[in-house]
């Protein structure tokens, strides 16, 4: 049985709208309000999006409230046990599980095209040394759009397709290379004997000088922490990649674009900046000081890598990345006393009733970078970590919508300035 519509009845009028309830495959109601400025004359007001749903997806799912993330309807849980980043990334862009033969094309696919032109070497050179890589990332794949656009018939499925394998292929060459870039170090091909986390890091960390023997339980890491990265719904940087995209704009200028977003510390960036909280805090001793500096008011202080806008529960891939964390630091047989403070932090905060009640949790950046440290990566390159892995989000959402087309996005506002008023020659003001 289909839902009754509501109706919101003007009182200063007296008209009235009636608004239809659409129900999402998992139950959630959702009112449709598109008639209300054309019937009311009224627009809805709902800054930072947490009453609205801007499109229909059937990528992601999250249940908030009951910590559920799945992928195309399979639990977080079971592909981070089961699966692999690469399977991960077939079955956000395809909807299923690939067979043995989808699952070795697409393998193909995404390996043969891992090269990048060899050009956007020069253009790497162009930054400084000392450049933030997502300000790297953000040019550099932009760029792309320059080395491909011409070739791409945005109307034609398979060139679609086509685009968003390149992305996913080339995303980890690019990152290794900005990283390279700041070492100074030669540029590295891919190895496309290894596998997708077995190249990157091949990529990151070898040097001509020296054989370079992959990490097995670091790839392993990789490709889990990809896995948990690869697609959270409409976050900020996927609206980011779906409103540049509704433009019609080439899908590597909406990554870049995704890139851009995904770099603010209320995001992706948080990742990089509970590591610079962790070393501030320095010690269990200021744990205390440091929960009573993030529920004072008047203190800019948060505690990064808590709270989520969905979640108002413990953030499923925490807990993933938290027992990973551990079984990384104990197979890498390091001990980083970050990890201690990081327990120390969330097992304080978790008991406070500023946290409680507002129900802040950890989320998915707060252990990630203690991974990410004990596996060599640097700090500045945690997000960049984060953009690799949602690269395959944002092309899953941007093909999406490409498939059924939506009208551009465009919000309205509330203007707040000045009435009309007549200009004043510059000798009279
Ligand atoms: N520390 C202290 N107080 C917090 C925190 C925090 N980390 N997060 C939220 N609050 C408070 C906030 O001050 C507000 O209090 P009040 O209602 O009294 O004004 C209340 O909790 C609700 O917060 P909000 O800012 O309205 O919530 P939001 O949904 O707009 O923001 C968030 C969500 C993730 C941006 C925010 O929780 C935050 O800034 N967290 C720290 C940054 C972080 O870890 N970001 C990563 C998010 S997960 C990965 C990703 O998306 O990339």
């Amino acid at each position: 049985m289909s839902d009754k519509p509501l109706i919101l009845t003007d009182p200063n009028t007296d008209r009235s709208v009636e608004l239809p309830v659409i129900r999402g495959s998992e139950g959630e109601p959702t009112i449709d309000i598109k008639a209300v400025p054309s019937k009311l004359g009224y627009f809805t007001y709902d800054p930072g999006y947490a009453a609205t749903a801007s499109c229909t997806s059937s990528i992601t799912f999250i249940d908030g409230n009951r910590g559920i993330l799945r992928y195309r309807g399979f639990p977080i849980e079971q592909l981070a046990e089961k699966s692999t980043f690469p399977e991960v990334a077939y079955l956000l862009l395809h909807g299923e599980l690939p067979s043995r033969s989808q699952y070795d094309e697409f393998l193909d696919d995404i390996t043969y095209h891992t090269m990048v032109p060899e050009k956007l070497n020069t253009f790497i050179s162009g930054f400084h040394y000392d450049a933030h890589p997502m300000a790297m990332m953000a040019g550099v794949v932009g760029s792309l759009a320059a080395f491909y656009h011409d070739r791409l018939d945005m109307s034609d499925p398979a060139q679609r397709m086509l685009a968003a394998k390149r992305m996913i292929a080339k995303m980890p060459t690019i990152a290794a290379a900005c990283y390279r870039h700041h070492m100074g170090w030669p540029t590295a091909y891919p190895p496309n004997a290894l596998n997708y986390t077995e190249r990157f890091l091949h990529m990151m960390f070898s040097v001509p000088a020296e054989v370079y023997e992959v990490n097995p339980v670091a790839a392993r890491a990789f490709d889990l922490l990809f896995i948990l990265h690869a697609d959270h719904e409409q976050n900020a940087s996927t609206s980011t990649v779906r409103l540049v995209g509704s433009t019609g704009a080439n899908p590597y200028a909406c990554v870049a674009a995704g890139i851009s977003a995904l770099w603010g510390p209320a995001h992706g960036g948080a990742n990089e900046a509970v590591l610079n909280m962790l070393e501030a805090i320095g010690d269990v001793s200021q744990v205390p000081t440091y929960i009573d500096r993030a529920k004072d008011k008047d203190d800019p202080f948060r505690l990064m890598g808590f709270g989520h806008r969905v979640y108002k529960n413990y953030d499923p891939r925490a807990s993933i990345i938290r027992t990973a964390a551990h079984e990384v630091l104990a197979e890498l047989g390091a001990r980083d006393p970050l990890m201690d403070l990081a327990m120390e932090l969330e097992r304080i905060a978790l008991e406070d009733d500023y946290f409680v009640d507002k129900r802040l949790y950890p989320n998915v950046d707060f252990y990630s970078g203690i991974i990410y440290k004990a596996m060599g990566i640097p700090k500045s390159m945690f997000t960049v970590m984060f953009a690799i892995a949602r690269t395959v989000g944002w092309v899953s959402q941007w093909l999406e919508q490409a498939d059924h087309p939506t009208r551009i996005g465009r919000p309205r506002q509330v203007y707040s300035g000045p009435a009309e008023r007549d200009y004043i020659d510059i000798g009279q003001r």
